[in-house]
């Protein structure tokens, strides 16, 4: 992070020497404005307790005049002045948005996260904002959890990467900068892992699992300079991670460095109540302020329990003050003490707005992953002229936005049947819902189906409502809702009996428990949630203006009974694979995914050869060179995805199936071929010892090379590691 400037030190010195405690206790407190709702509603504070200098911080304001005003009122009408920091949950774009961050994994590119995260922070910056609680980095391996879409999937390192682009991106290189603003990375820490995929239910992970997968995106935020870190709600442990000093001031802090903002999550202060380890708001204060939360979202307990808390000695003036300096400390790095009024203060013009609907457009178009692609089912044929579109999701453009939508218009979508009339103008686009999002009416169907009897192809639109991922949407049963799937296998059947193609397409958070689609479907791809442009986007896949080229950044299980289903596993003692009856597995399902994680086609035909590692014997101080051939020998340009994974042969600890250690790209026209070189630095095949301390061991690795972590996809070299 930035070292602060020695005036905005010497600032903050003279300014804690004049702060009354409320004063201070104002600048540890952020509250919510009601322009969104991302919470329980919390009542009893206003604009007055800004001019007391009782709030010092807000968030869910919305719109550059409000947050001129507010600001006004806190500079020029409070005793001292003080700068509000404006937050508000830009997760995925503020007023354009782009797909949630599951879906932008599935890019599987760093620069374009940063690039969306650049453009998202310009936009928000634009309406005043100056903080966004993003990126968020919780690894999750459960799609009964809803929050999944809001993270980067099941790869810790895919996390890394997500985490130091959006960093990037968010904050850019000068914070201060009107069109920068602080990241926050959230939830620290693993509340991906939740029991059983139940939102703010207990996470109780090993210290390994801790280390291994879910640290790690965090310890990447922190050497990249993330301004402030939120702890998640869930307890770890039994430890609530908003009471969790050693996990906060002696992982977070003292061991990885992190010297930003601890922003509490909403009201989750006040919640140590609830979770049994404080009595009233003064012991839950108490409790926050000693793990090192600086600052107390919306729950009110810093203003109403530091004041008890300090006489009765739970607290000290000094813990307070360590929580007000770096409060000031990240208001001056974001330049808000040189000029509060930098962000909001200019409209962005008409151009910067459409070229960022460009990049949207492109994006979601990228993030769209072709599960499957029967007989080249698609592309469309150009010339079609009869084309039946149905499904719940088709004319849904406000549920294009996904869970977190800021301050987007939902009339501002683009949806599905718009974005198709548009590309296919000559065609007849015959349109129904057949049924809702989630209900058991099915008298929709029947008029479905007579659509299908007028077309040369049914373009199916199924999934999950916008608010069905996200916060507080676990859901038991990952498929598809209401009567969907009777919907959709009517349609199946009547179009099969017509021999016309059935393309399902599915807008989810998650990874949809549907093996029966896959099998029948003629084509079927994940849209996710594809954001403002999501209409264009799916139109430009489906008619192959774009070549699809999204990878899963998520495994999808075939059945909601081998949740969590994830390519790190490790062998155990009676492999999987090992054939016997005693062997790793279930007597009632397969222990295979419906795709594994990585998996995407393309409307190329790839062929991968030729695998070379070089040195095969290599020390400490070495970087291995990866190559492999990759041919096209399809019909159509396109873009090849290529993952290396290592699998170490032996090791003190049980080493993962499949680690994750590098991804390369490579576009080619039909009949041409490449070639792909990873490099692979020795130093990264360190591990984590018995003793969870990092260690290179030496000894054989495996290099496997290929589209997917599909093992049998894979192409395998041996590399020696000598020390
Ligand atoms: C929510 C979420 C958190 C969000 C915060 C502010 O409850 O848990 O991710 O940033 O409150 O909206």
């Amino acid at each position: 992070m930035r070292t602060l400037k020695p005036q905005d030190a010497r600032r903050i010195e003279a300014l804690i020497g004049r702060m009354t405690l409320t004063e201070k206790l104002g600048q540890l407190t952020m509250m919510a404005a009601s322009h969104t709702v991302t919470g329980p509603v919390i009542t009893g504070h206003s604009v007055d307790d800004i001019r007391r200098g009782r709030i010092g911080n807000l968030l869910n304001l919305i719109g550059a005049a409000a947050a001129r005003e507010m600001q006004r009122v806190a500079v020029e009408e409070s005793r001292l002045g003080l700068p509000l920091m404006i937050g508000l949950d830009v997760i995925h774009g503020h007023r354009t948005l782009f797909p949630p961050p599951l879906a932008e994994a599935a890019l599987f590119d760093p620069q374009a996260w940063a690039l969306t995260a650049r453009e998202a922070a310009r936009e928000a910056a634009a309406d005043g904002i100056s903080m966004t609680f993003a990126p968020m980095l919780d690894v999750s391996r459960d799609p009964r959890w809803g929050r999944t879409i809001e993270g980067p999937g099941e790869s810790a390192w895919v996390g890394e990467r997500l985490a130091q682009a959006k960093v990037r991106g968010f904050q850019g290189t000068d914070l201060a900068a009107a069109e920068s603003i602080a990241a926050v990375a959230k939830h620290f820490c693993a509340y991906g892992a939740v029991t059983a995929g139940r939102e703010y239910a207990s996470v109780d992970v090993s210290d390994r699992a801790l280390l291994e997968v879910h640290v790690p995106p965090f310890a990447a935020a922190v050497s990249s300079g993330v301004a402030a870190v939120m702890p998640a709600f869930t307890d770890l442990a039994g430890i609530p991670m908003t009471a969790h000093g050693a996990m906060l001031r002696g992982r977070l802090r003292r061991q990885l460095g992190f010297e930003g903002v601890l922003v509490s999550d909403y009201n989750a202060v006040a919640e140590l109540i609830q979770h049994g380890v404080a009595a009233d708001l003064v012991e839950a204060a108490a409790l926050a302020l000693a793990a090192g939360i600086d600052i107390d979202m919306v729950s009110g307990a810093y203003l109403q329990g530091l004041p008890v808390a300090l006489e009765r000695g739970l607290v000290t003036l000094a813990q307070i003050d360590e929580s007000v300096r770096r409060v000031l400390a990240l208001k001056a790095r974001l330049g808000l003490f040189e000029d509060p009024y930098r962000r909001g203060a200019s409209a962005e013009s008409a151009a910067a707005v459409a070229g960022r609907r460009r990049l949207a457009r492109d994006v979601a178009a990228r993030s769209i992953v072709l599960l499957t692609n029967r007989e080249g089912a698609l592309p469309l044929s150009t010339d079609i002229h009869r084309l039946a579109l149905i499904g719940p999701l088709a004319d849904a453009a406000a549920e294009m936005r996904g869970p977190w939508w800021s301050a987007a218009d939902p009339e501002a979508q683009i949806s599905v049947l718009t974005g198709i009339r548009a590309a296919l103008p000559q065609a007849q686009i015959f349109h129904a819902s057949g049924v809702e999002i989630v209900g058991a009416d099915e008298s929709g169907i029947a008029a479905a189906l007579e659509l299908c009897d007028e077309a040369q192809a049914v373009v199916l639109c199924l999934g999950e409502g916008a608010t069905m991922s996200g916060e507080a949407a676990s859901r038991a049963h990952p498929q598809l809702p209401g009567r969907q799937q009777e919907l959709a296998e009517a349609v199946l059947r009547r179009a099969g009996a017509r021999s016309i193609p059935v393309i399902a397409v599915l807008f989810c958070g998650r990874p949809l428990i549907v093996p029966w689609l896959a099998e029948r479907a003629s084509a079927l791809l994940a849209a996710w949630f594809p954001g403002c442009e999501a209409g264009h986007a799916v139109a430009d896949i489906l008619t192959g203006r774009a070549s699809p080229s999204g990878r899963t950044p998520i495994t999808w299980p075939r059945a909601v009974g081998q949740i969590p289903l994830y390519f790190e596993q490790r062998s155990g003692g009676r492999p999987t694979d090992s054939g016997n009856t005693f062997s790793s597995r279930y007597i009632d399902e397969s222990t295979e995914p419906l795709f594994h994680f990585g998996h995407g086609l393309t409307y190329g035909h790839f062929n991968l050869s030729c695998l070379r590692v070089t040195p095969e014997s290599a020390n400490p101080s070495d970087t291995v060179q990866i190559r492999v051939d990759v041919e096209n020998q399809g019909e159509r340009r396109a873009q090849e995805t290529v993952f290396l994974f290592t699998h170490r042969l032996k090791s003190r600890v049980a080493p993962p199936l499949l680690e994750l250690r590098g991804v390369g790209k490579i576009t080619l026209d039909p009949g041409t071929r490449g070639t792909v070189t990873l490099l692979l630095p020795v130093m990264e095949l360190q591990s984590l010892g018995p003793d969870l301390e990092p260690t290179l061991e030496p000894g054989a690795i495996e290099i496997l090379v290929g589209p997917s972590a599909a093992r049998a996809s894979l192409l395998t070299g041996r590399l020696e590691i000598v020390t």
